[in-house]
C-alpha cells in the first residue's frame, strides 16, 4: 500500500509524542500513511489517578500498533522544523482528537502540501493552532498558580521538600517540570497531578504517575506569609471579578492559600477604597504635584520656590532647600529653617546652626560632606511687633504634622537622591516625619541608637541644636549636648 491509500488503522498509544512518531515512522517505512487512523489514547480519556505518590509512569512505549507493521528506524519524515516545535506543544493538549489533527496536518504535508501551515483559514491548521494556545496558556497559568507546601522529609536536602498540588488543564506536567527545575533549583519539590507528577532532588527530574489530592499537604507556616505578602499586594481599586475568575478559574482557588481570603479582601473593598481616596487627597494637597519625581538635587531645587504644597508658601517667605552633595553618606534633618536661613537661603547658618557647626567639627564632620536639610522647607512664624521699638520680630512657630506630612514629598525626593547611609534628626519634628507621629524623644541619657528607617539604614535622633539653646539650665544644656555628641560620634560608624 503506498502514501495516501485509504485503507485505516487503529493504534493504541501510551499518551507521548515519541510513541505517535514511532508509529508515523513505522507507517511511513511501509510505505502507507493510510488516510484515516483511529489513534487511540488511554491517558487522553478521563481516567482515575493510576497509582501512589511514587509509583513509575508507564514506559515510553508500554503499548504496540495493533494494526501497522514495520520500523520505524532510520525513517525520518521531512517535517518543517515550526511544525516539529509546535506538535511538542501541541502533543500536551488533553484530547484523543489531537493526534487525528497532527496526523492529518502530518499526511497532507508529507504528501506535497508543504505550506500547509501557513494557510490560517485551513480546517486542521486552524484547530492545531486552537490547541496549541490552549497549552500554552494552560503553562503560563501553572507557572503562576503552583503553590508549593513544605513538609519535613529526612531524605530530601535540608529535610524538606515542597510540594504542590496542581490539576492543570492539559498533559503539561512533564513538559513545564524544567520550568520549575530551572526557577527552584535550590529545593526538593514535587508537583503532584492527577495525571503525572515531577519531582526534583537536585539532580535529575523525575516523572511518576499520577496522584491524588490527598497525597498533598494543605497548609504549612510559609502559607501566613504567603497570604499576608497576597493581602499587601491585592488592590481595591483593580478589583475585576470577571477577569480575575478568567485568569484564576475557581477550580484552583482551593490550592491557592491567598485566594480563601479573597472573599474577606473583597468586603473590606469600600473601606479600602475610601482609605485610598483619602490618601490621594491627601498627595493631591501636598507638596507632590510640584516635586519633580527622581530629579537630581539641582533641579529640586529650582522647583522648590514654585511649591504651593500648604499654605506656608503664602506667608512672605521663600522655601529653603537642602543643601550638600548627591553622595554625602550622612544626611541631617532639622526642623524648618529659622528667620536667618529664610533670609540667607540657607539651612543651618543661624544660632542653631552654630551649635551644629560646633558638633559637627567635635565629631571631625566636615559640614561640607554632609547633606543638611529640613522637614519643612518654609518658615513658619508669627509677627510679632515689638512694643516701643520700630519694626518687628519674625518668631518660630513650630509647624504642626500637616506642614510636615505635606512637605514630606519635597524630603523624599531629596533623599531619594541622596540614599544616605545615616540620618541623624535633629528634634522631635524631624523624627516623627521619619519615625512616624507618635515617635518619643529619647531621654538625655540613652545610649545612641541606630534604628533602621526607609531613608537610612542607620538612622539616629537626638535633640535639637536650638533645644540646646534654650535648655533652662546648664545641667539640662550638659545633659542634651552629651546626648547629641554621643550620637554625631556614633554616626560617624565605621565608613565615615
Ligand atoms: N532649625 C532647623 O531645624 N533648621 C534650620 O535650618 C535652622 C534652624
Amino acid at each position: 500500500m503506498k502514501v495516501g491509500d485509504t485503507k485505516s488503522a487503529v493504534i493504541v498509544l501510551d499518551g507521548t509524542l515519541d510513541h505517535w512518531r514511532h508509529h508515523v515512522r513505522a507507517l511511513a517505512a511501509s510505505g502507507d500513511l493510510p488516510e484515516s487512523v483511529r489513534w487511540v489514547d488511554p491517558r487522553r480519556s478521563p481516567a482515575e489517578p493510576t497509582g501512589g505518590l511514587f509509583a513509575s509512569a508507564p514506559p515510553a512505549a508500554a503499548a504496540e500498533p495493533t494494526q501497522a507493521k514495520g520500523d520505524a528506524s532510520g525513517q525520518a519524515l521531512l517535517l518543517p522544523r515550526r511544525f516539529v516545535e509546535q506538535l511538542k506543544t501541541v502533543s500536551c493538549f488533553r484530547s484523543e482528537e489531537m493526534w487525528l489533527v497532527a496526523y492529518r496536518l502530518l499526511r497532507r504535508i508529507v504528501m506535497g502540501e508543504r505550506d500547509l501551515m501557513e494557510d490560517p483559514l485551513d480546517k486542521d491548521v486552524t484547530a492545531f493552532l486552537r490547541m496549541e494556545k490552549a497549552v500554552r496558556r494552560d503553562a503560563h497559568k501553572m507557572h503562576a498558580f503552583v503553590r508549593f507546601r513544605c513538609i519535613q522529609d529526612a531524605d530530601a536536602r535540608g529535610g524538606e521538600r515542597f510540594i504542590a498540588w496542581y490539576e492543570p488543564s492539559h498533559l503539561i506536567v512533564e513538559r513545564e517540570a524544567e520550568f520549575f527545575r530551572k526557577r527552584f533549583p535550590s529545593m526538593d519539590w514535587s508537583i503532584l497531578s492527577p495525571d503525572r507528577c515531577a519531582h526534583w532532588d537536585g539532580k535529575e527530574v523525575t516523572i511518576t504517575a499520577g496522584a491524588t489530592r490527598d497525597a498533598a499537604p494543605t497548609d504549612d507556616e510559609l502559607e501566613e506569609l504567603w497570604c499576608a505578602y497576597y493581602a499587601s499586594i491585592f488592590n481595591p481599586a483593580r478589583v475585576k471579578l470577571k477577569a480575575m475568575t478568567a485568569e484564576m478559574p475557581r477550580k484552583f482557588w482551593h490550592t491557592l492559600p491567598e485566594t480563601q481570603q479573597i472573599p474577606d479582601l473583597l468586603a473590606d473593598v469600600p473601606r479600602r477604597l475610601a482609605e485610598m481616596a483619602e490618601t490621594s487627597r491627601r498627595m493631591a494637597e501636598s507638596a507632590m504635584p510640584f516635586v519633580p519625581q527622581g530629579a537630581p538635587l539641582a533641579e529640586l531645587k529650582d522647583a522648590l520656590p514654585g511649591c504651593e504644597g500648604c499654605e506656608l508658601f503664602s506667608n512672605h517667605t521663600s522655601a529653603v532647600a537642602g543643601e550638600g552633595p548627591e553622595n554625602a553618606s550622612i544626611a541631617i534633618l532639622g526642623e524648618q529653617p529659622g528667620d536667618l536661613e529664610e533670609q540667607a537661603g540657607r539651612p543651618f547658618v543661624g544660632p542653631a546652626g552654630q551649635v551644629l557647626d560646633e558638633l559637627l567639627s567635635g565629631a571631625g564632620l566636615p559640614r561640607e560632606k554632609l547633606y543638611l536639610t529640613n522637614a519643612v522647607k518654609h518658615f513658619r512664624h508669627e509677627v510679632q511687633f515689638k512694643s516701643g521699638e520700630r519694626g518687628k520680630r519674625r518668631l518660630h512657630k513650630r509647624p504642626t504634622l500637616e506642614h510636615v506630612s505635606r512637605c514630606q514629598p519635597w524630603f523624599d525626593a531629596e533623599m531619594g537622591r541622596v540614599q544616605p547611609e545615616t540620618l541623624i534628626c535633629l528634634g522631635a519634628t524631624a523624627a516623627r516625619s521619619v519615625f512616624g507621629p507618635t515617635f518619643r524623644m529619647p531621654s538625655p541619657g540613652d545610649a545612641p541608637i541606630a534604628r533602621t528607617s526607609r531613608y537610612a539604614k542607620r538612622t539616629h535622633v537626638t535633640f535639637h541644636p536650638a533645644a540646646i539653646l534654650r535648655a533652662p539650665t546648664p545641667e539640662r544644656r550638659d545633659s542634651l549636648t552629651q546626648h547629641a555628641r554621643s550620637v554625631f560620634e556614633a554616626a560617624k560608624g565605621p565608613t565615615s
